[in-house]
């Protein structure tokens, strides 16, 4: 159902920003030099998330981050991903100012969802997944930035 453009503020989830892209890469210091060196970039924070097996890297581009993951392990998703697809685009993140409310809406919806309830991300943020069989193939990624 198309909903009229004044709709779309009552709807309960609204997409703040695009937080960032998620880039799957098995070289995180050789992407983080091609970064610098063909765009002048480089990362704000860098960090090991264990609960998603990953290092991951933020280089901060406009109001949004490009994110380098490279897995810890290889049976992390990421680690599957890169055995499976090779380096490149994995998720897009969208920025919510509630992700619970966020996942409630989604679950009321039909979404598919990957987690259920949120779990920890980098920059102390808190996260969830949507499954990319879900919506044009794409995973997505939700983002509650602590207050
Ligand atoms: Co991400």
């Amino acid at each position: 159902m198309m909903l009229p453009a004044t709709a779309f503020s009552l709807l309960p989830v609204k997409l703040l920003n695009l937080d960032h892209v998620g880039i799957a890469v098995t070289d995180l210091e050789a992407a983080l030099d091609g970064y610098q060196a063909r765009y002048g970039v480089g990362p704000l924070y860098r960090e090991v998330v264990e609960a998603q097996g990953v290092e991951e890297a933020m280089i901060p581009v406009g109001g949004s981050f490009v994110q380098l993951l490279q897995p810890l392990a290889a049976d992390t998703p990421v680690g599957r991903f890169l055995e499976k697809r090779g380096e490149g685009l994995h998720h897009v993140a969208f920025m919510v100012a509630s992700i619970e409310i966020a996942l409630e809406h989604l679950h009321q919806q039909g979404a598919r969802l990957i987690d259920e309830s949120p779990r920890p991300g980098g920059r102390g943020a808190r996260i969830a997944f949507v499954h990319p069989a879900d919506l044009g193939g794409t995973l997505i990624e939700l983002v509650e930035l602590p207050g």
